[in-house]
């Protein structure tokens, strides 16, 4: 069966399931499923229940759809994401934005834990994506295009919404939170990478590196929605001399920490564009 009808189909079996029509989907990153606390009228459904969806593996990440409010928005939320490099293909990976589409979402809101290549970035720091460099080795828009998902050769002059980075820009300001800017470069994991190709990130334009949100960064435009894409800092690439051991618990704690900026930087955006 094609992708846009199994998309209709998870789109139906989950409005018989839930009472909200969301507006915004948004996709938590590792260590970073804390707004999940503030949803109001949640209403939790596991990727397992739901038709045609795959589930996550990674810790850190959950694995449901929440459904409520924020800041008095209806939302979703992907509480866990799924990554290529778990073996799903990036079809699968980005499914569930199809379904925020279908389920009449106008934008997503992306974050992410990355390793950060622009110089004077520390550890914590956040930086919102104003662009991407797409290294992973797939698109999921490979194969024959269904023209109702969205057209054969989307264009990527502004995949970041210029008007949100503004937005978002301004409550950073309001609330002294420090937000630095970049390009987000996206490859598939899960090795982090060598002193060798994080200079060569850095030497290529990527200001912040992770295994994930390019794909869904994709499969949204392609679906005409409108992006906000957040990296949370939470190790060092660059340059050589301040490059430290990684694993994934530090990032997971990395992240964490960041966790009340993000979500009030997300509320604020989306209180301002509901
Ligand atoms: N590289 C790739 N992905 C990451 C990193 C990194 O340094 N940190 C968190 N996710």
């Amino acid at each position: 069966m094609d992708l846009y009808t199994h998309t209709e189909e998870t789109r139906q079996w989950l409005e018989k399931n839930i009472e909200i029509k969301p507006k915004w989907g948004i996709i938590l990153g590792s260590g970073l499923g804390g707004l999940v606390r503030l949803v109001e009228n949640a209403q939790r459904i596991e990727y397992s229940d739901i038709p045609h969806f795959k589930s996550s593996s990674v810790k850190g990440h959950q694995g449901a759809l929440i459904f409520g409010q924020l800041e008095g928005v209806d939302v979703v939320l992907m509480a866990g994401r799924l990554h290529y490099y778990e073996g799903h293909s990036m079809k699968e990976v980005t499914y569930p934005v199809r379904v925020m589409k279908a389920l009449g979402c106008h934008s997503v809101a992306v974050s992410n834990a990355a390793g950060g290549v622009q110089e004077g970035m520390r550890v914590g720091d956040l930086m919102i994506i104003n662009d991407h460099i797409n290294a992973t080795p797939e698109s999921p828009l490979c194969g024959i295009n269904d023209d109702r998902l969205g057209p054969r050769f989307p264009e990527m002059i502004e995949p970041y919404d210029r008007e949100y980075i503004n937005t978002v820009k301004g409550i950073a300001k309001e609330e002294t939170i420090d937000v630095k800017e970049g390009v987000y470069y996206g490859l598939s994991g899960p090795t982090f990478e060598t002193p060798a190709e994080y200079r060569m990130i850095y030497r290529l334009g990527g200001d912040a590196v992770g295994m994930s949100t390019v794909p869904e960064v994709v499969v949204a435009r392609h679906g005409g929605m409108r992006v906000f894409g957040l990296s949370v800092i939470t190790d060092i690439g660059y340059p050589p001399e301040n490059v430290e051991h990684v694993d994934h618990e530090y990032v997971l704690k990395a992240a964490q920490e960041a966790g009340y900026r993000v979500e009030t930087l997300f509320r604020g955006l989306i209180r301002a564009h509901g």
